[in-house]
């Protein structure tokens, strides 16, 4: 087959490193991480928050590095070859599917992100603006088909000539020219924001700790906030670890790979706050509502506001894009493997697929009100997706890699040939005991919050 000729392998841990950071740092750092901290306690959300990142991202993150190190393959054959004749292979499936899918969405609302970079330029400048103008900007673009159409278009095929490049020539040698780009946007934006006058407020809000606002909820926020950040449960961690040398350190890149991803998320919100505090009154909301409404209209209002809101979309852009082509990749080397197609036809099928399926999401947002309002569910095709893939599968599937790797592959198996020392054996006998119950129980919680909860 194909994939079994010649395998790549990424051509340094740094370029690993800043390709898996990559995938995990994106919107949901960037617009979805610093509200949820503003409105369920600060500091107090940002502990809780670690230790969710310690005691579930982290276990999972590794587990999910293992399987695809040791099979050295796609999520489906990893499975397979792991556990030949089992029912095993179809998580895997389960995965590339949710990853298609969620790349589907997710370059709608990436390419909403690309369309303002100029927008917010050129708008900043020439109107004082207000939410109201903002809104009815953002609906106008939103509903005008051809417009929406072609940046979505211009978006995936960014992805596409990126992972067409293959591991080494394409992913990361773009990780690492796009990730220090974010870093260095993303540290002129906090230094910029906390000068801004008022950004005391704004500081004080994000991060004083007030542990009257944690609730049960907060706690499973933080935990499935958790698990969206770092990529988990689409396979990804799985295809990138399968890349990886035999002689890789999986343990302190889970490490370094975990932290990163969530000083981005807090640093985010060190230009979030200080930022929206400048206005007095301005409520802060979530989502698309901050970063298309609320957001333009700060930075319409602040000195120097048009380079710092065309600064902060272009971090936007940057973000969803290393985040948009870890997904591509997992659907592409699945196909290349299991299909035995070459790397450029299964990107140009991925891409094909991606903007079909994406196009009732990106008309979901008031180009046709069909799509905009579904009937019976009574949310946009996107909302909808996003609930489906972006929550629930996610969840079965991390929840499914823990019972594989805890209680039917073996803890044994998983770590044999990985490189321990001293220093790692508790480590590990942590990991085993999280992996094997304190995962799968957490898992449990949180899908049947979802179903029975909300
Ligand atoms: N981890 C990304 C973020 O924080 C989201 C993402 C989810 C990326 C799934 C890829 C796949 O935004």
């Amino acid at each position: 087959m194909a994939g079994q000729v010649a395998r790549e392998t990424w051509g340094s841990k740094a370029g690993f490193l800043l390709a898996a950071a990559g995938s995990a740092i994106g919107l949901g750092n960037i617009w979805r991480f610093p509200t949820v901290v503003g409105e369920s306690g600060g500091a107090a959300f940002v502990l809780m928050y670690l230790i969710a990142v310690l005691a579930i991202g982290m276990p999972v993150m590794f587990a999910e590095l293992l399987i695809g190190w040791q099979s050295r393959s796609n999520p489906v054959k990893a499975f397979q070859q792991l556990c030949p004749s089992s029912f095993w292979r179809f998580v895997g499936l389960l995965a590339v599917t949710a990853s298609l899918i969620i790349l589907s969405y997710y370059s709608v609302i990436a390419s909403w992100t690309l369309a303002y970079i100029p927008q917010t330029y050129l708008g900043a400048l020439s109107n004082a603006g207000n939410q109201g103008s903002n809104a009815e900007r953002f609906e106008n673009f939103t509903s005008n088909i051809s417009y929406v159409i072609s940046v979505y278009t211009i978006f995936i095929a960014i992805t596409m000539m990126i992972v067409m490049g293959g591991i080494r020539e394409g992913i990361e040698r773009w990780g690492k020219v796009l990730m220090p780009l974010l870093f260095i946007i993303l540290l002129m934006l906090v230094i910029r924001a906390v000068t801004l006058p008022g950004a005391s407020r704004g500081l004080e809000f994000y991060l004083r700790p007030d542990f009257s606002k944690v609730t049960a909820e907060t706690v499973l926020n933080a935990v499935s906030q958790a698990f969206f950040s770092l990529s988990l449960g689409m396979g990804i961690m799985i295809t990138y670890g399968s890349y990886l040398s035999k002689d890789a350190d999986l343990a302190s890149s889970t490490f370094w790979v975990c932290m990163m991803d969530t000083l981005i998320a807090v640093c985010a919100g060190l230009v979030i706050f200080p930022a929206l505090f400048t206005i007095p009154d301005l409520q802060p909301a979530e989502g698309p509502k901050l970063i298309f409404l609320v957001l333009p209209t700060v930075f319409s209002s602040i000195p120097a506001g048009s380079i710092f809101g065309t600064g902060f979309f272009a971090l936007l852009t940057i973000a969803a894009l290393t985040s948009s082509i870890s997904l591509m990749e997992v659907v592409v080397t699945y196909l290349v493997e299991q299909w035995s197609w070459s790397r450029n036809k299964s990107v140009l099928a991925c891409g094909f697929a991606t903007l079909l399926l994406g196009l009732p999401s990106a008309m979901s947002a008031g180009a046709l009100p069909f799509f905009t309002d579904l009937p019976i569910v009574g949310c946009s095709f996107l909302d909808l997706m996003d609930t489906i893939f972006g929550k629930f599968c996610l969840i079965l599937v991390a929840m499914a890699v823990c019972i594989f790797v805890g209680w039917k592959w073996s803890i044994a198996a998983a770590l044999q040939g990985v490189q321990v020392n001293r220093a790692h054996h508790l480590v590990i006998a942590c990991w085993s005991v999280a992996i094997r119950f304190v995962c799968p129980v957490a898992m449990v919680v949180i899908l049947l919050s979802l179903l029975f909860w909300r």
